[in-house]
């Protein structure tokens, strides 16, 4: 199974990864967690992204094209994998086909920009591992600190309402004309963003016939 997860930035993508890879036992690649990690490593990767990521901005296609062809060569992707945050773009989706990497499902998750707005003020996530947490709708077991690894929880640099909204605009701009490039292709599935976490992801086990 190969599958990619579409949506605005806090649509619950993330939050969805964690629970498929689980139920359909393949890894989860997002890219939005490997450029994260680069950073906090200060790699060369992370020093050149770095910018673009807190300004709301998309990384440069040539950085996650290679990210990407890299990744998806290791042994844990061979029965499959998820895709988080990526492609992100018409060009992205284009290098993917061309070495020939092709998908069984893709699911966009459907959700108002004045949701995502309400939504990101409580996001939390984990600075080890970057679980992903909602102070109301998906709290830690303890306050501040990640049930997964213990790590401590934090708010997100380009969570900040000003950077949202710059994002909200890449995604329209950038991201969004993907869906009809994989509906094209008889690919897409549209699942709208349920009242909580489990309801959303009933709703895309169902679509991809789980
Ligand atoms: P990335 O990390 O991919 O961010 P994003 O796409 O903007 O998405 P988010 O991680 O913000 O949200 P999400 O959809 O995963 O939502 P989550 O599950 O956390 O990318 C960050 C940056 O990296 C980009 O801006 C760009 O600079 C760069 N980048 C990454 N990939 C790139 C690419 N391919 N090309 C170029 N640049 C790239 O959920 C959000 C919140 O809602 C959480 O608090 C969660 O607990 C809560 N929640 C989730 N579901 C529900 C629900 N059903 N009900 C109530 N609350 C919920």
């Amino acid at each position: 199974m190969k599958l990619i997860l579409l949506g605005a930035p806090g649509a619950g993508k993330g939050t969805q990864a964690e629970i498929l890879c689980k139920e359909l036992k393949i890894p989860t690649i997002s890219t939005g967690n490997i450029l994260r990690a680069a950073i906090k490593a200060g790699t060369e990767i992370g020093k050149q992204v770095e910018a673009y990521m807190n300004a709301g901005k998309l990384v440069p296609d040539d950085v996650i094209i290679s990210i990407i062809q890299d990744r998806v060569k290791a042994d844990d992707c061979k029965n499959g994998y998820i895709l988080d945050g990526v492609p992100r773009t018409i060009a992205q989706a284009e290098a993917l086909e061309k070495v020939g990497i092709e998908f069984d499902n893709v699911i966009s998750i459907e959700i108002s920009d004045e949701t995502i707005m309400d939504r990101m003020s409580g996001r939390r996530v984990c600075e080890t591992c970057g679980a992903s947490y909602h102070l109301v709708a998906v709290p830690p077991k303890v306050a501040g600190v990640c049930d997964k690894c213990g790590g401590k929880l934090i708010q997100r640099h380009d969570d900040e309402p000003e950077t949202v909204k710059e994002r909200l605009e890449v995604y329209h701009r950038e991201t969004e004309p993907l869906k009809d490039f994989y509906k094209k292709r008889g690919l897409l599935k549209t699942v709208e963003n349920q009242p909580t976490v489990a309801e959303t992801s009933e709703v895309i086990l169902r679509a991809i016939g789980r």
